[in-house]
């Protein structure tokens, strides 16, 4: 240990004595605790600018009194076994907890998103991206590029919308793979931080905010916290019924738009492209942002994903959200706003205020990593393994309709899960297979309204699991399913 703050009081008494009653106390109050290092008499005189002797006096009468033990060469610590307690002769007054402090809490969040699914052995959560494909090896030179050719003063306070080398490859990356030009981006920890930051900006209590009727309930609860009223839109083949959200508009003052377009959370399904232009007509008659978020855009199959709605978006109202939480692992917290330069400003300064930006020293790091092509090359890979996954949970789940399960799904194009029709038993077979090991989620998870819940779908992740783990975890599931 190094330094140790300590109490000495102004007595008469002796020094050594007086340092080492303070030390006692430290002890006694929990600021060193028991077989914990003390500092060494060397240290101990210099912070308090005393002779060394004077304080090697202070430890042995410590010794002596068995509060601090000593070995050769190795100094002082604080005795295994304390001394009982005895009453202090100092002068403090000793503050004992009477009942614990109750707090007066104004804002609480009801929705704490534990993630339990990582405790089971078979996670069929629906988001998951498998962090162990991720090449850690490959990323930390590029942590170590940036330690050892820092941007010192990048790494300074200012610039905060983001680093801009990283800002730079994002802009690029995003104009190449999702069209987005003519936007301005903002880096944050994460699509959560974004959806936090606009929510506070534009939206005040009582707002009302549309949603889709089933979606991504860390999104409500930023909204929500903002004070916004949530309104659902109902849900129909190709994503939401436009005439139930035109019908809304006309009840109901409607002040922001949430939608998940290319893979809706959690159904899977992509917002056809008529939907989309006459949603965008709409948001532009009414006045209405539209925060699109494209969560999971990087894994597609087959074909090329629809570009995002703010790639056609003249009015500047779309507020695009895209997160590293999928394609790298949702512990590394970063994220993007692509947003009209108009708005862009004021989510800046608002972030401000509870982060001055995000970290520039991974931002530096994940800049170069894409410059090198790891970035893609990376992307390439884990799309290609998690096409591999969705086929061998497509075809075993088909082996089982063969079978005469009652089962029924459509193909999702991209993304990470399937959306599953189990018949009217979702909820009691996620509990079941939570028995079983098996994390599941059934719709009910998803409502916003929970009389709308018809009980039929589940939703399985297939990305974050290997084939093999998929096979024996829809093996030891396939007893739980009904027959048609
Ligand atoms: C709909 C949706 N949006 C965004 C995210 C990513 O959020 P974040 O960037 O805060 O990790 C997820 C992750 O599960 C998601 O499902």
């Amino acid at each position: 240990m190094k330094t140790l703050n300590l109490d000495i009081e102004q007595t008469k008494t002796k020094l050594y004595l007086k340092i080492a009653d303070a030390l006692r106390k430290a002890i006694e109050n929990g600021t060193v605790i028991s077989q914990e290092k003390l500092p060494s008499a060397r240290v101990l005189a210099e912070q308090l600018s005393v002779n060394r002797h004077t304080v090697m006096a202070a430890y042995n009468e410590l010794v002596a009194q068995g509060w601090v033990e000593t070995k050769q060469r190795q100094g002082y610590t604080v005795a295994k076994v304390l001394p009982a307690y005895r009453a202090s002769t100092s002068m403090n007054i000793i503050l004992k907890a009477e009942d614990n402090h109750a707090w007066r809490i104004i804002k609480s969040s009801q929705d704490a998103f534990s993630r339990p699914a990582h405790n089971y052995p078979f996670n069929f959560a629906g988001g998951n991206p498998d962090i162990e494909l991720f090449p850690f090896n490959e990323f930390r030179g590029f942590i170590n590029d940036a330690l050892n050719r820092p941007s010192i003063k990048e790494l300074n306070y200012g610039d905060n919308a983001g680093f801009q080398p990283f800002i730079k490859e994002v802009a690029t990356y995003l104009r190449r793979v999702r069209s987005i030009t003519n936007k301005e981006i903002i880096v944050v920890n994460g699509t959560q931080e974004a959806l936090y930051i606009i929510s506070q900006v534009l939206l005040k209590a009582g707002d009302k905010v549309a949603v889709e009727n089933l979606g991504y309930r860390p999104a409500w609860t930023a909204l929500r916290n903002a004070g916004a009223e949530l309104i659902g839109i109902k849900q129909a083949e190709q994503g939401i019924d436009v005439d139930d959200f035109e019908s809304l508009i006309q009840q109901h003052k409607i002040r922001l738009l949430y939608l998940t377009p290319l893979h809706q959370y959690p159904t899977t399904t992509t917002l056809s492209v008529e939907k989309r232009v006459k949603i965008y007509q709409l948001a532009q008659q009414y006045n209405i942002p539209i925060i699109e978020d494209d969560y999971d855009h990087e894994f597609h199959y087959n074909s090329q994903p629809l570009p995002p709605m703010a790639a056609n978006d003249p009015s500047g109202l779309v507020i695009y959200l895209s997160s590293f939480s999928k394609i790298m692992f949702p512990g590394i917290r970063l994220g993007i706003i692509a947003v009209d330069k108009s708005l862009a400003t004021h989510l800046v300064s608002y972030r401000t205020l509870m982060n001055h930006k995000a970290n520039v020293l991974l931002q530096d790091a994940v800049a170069r990593w894409m410059k090198d092509g790891g970035f893609e090359r990376h992307l390439r890979k884990s799309t290609r393994r998690y096409q591999r996954r969705r086929k061998c949970m497509v075809d075993l789940l088909n082996s089982f309709v063969d079978e005469g399960l009652n089962l029924e799904f459509t193909i999702p194009k991209g993304g990470m899960a399937l959306w599953v029709n189990v018949g009217s038993q979702a909820e009691a077979l996620s509990k079941l297979a939570k028995g079983k090991g098996i994390f599941i989620l059934a719709e009910s998870a998803f409502h916003l309204n929970h009389q709308n819940n018809e009980n039929k779908f589940i939703r399985l992740g297939f990305a974050g699991q290997s084939e093999e783990k998929i096979k024996q975890g829809l093996l030891l599931l396939k007893p739980l399913f009904n027959n048609k």
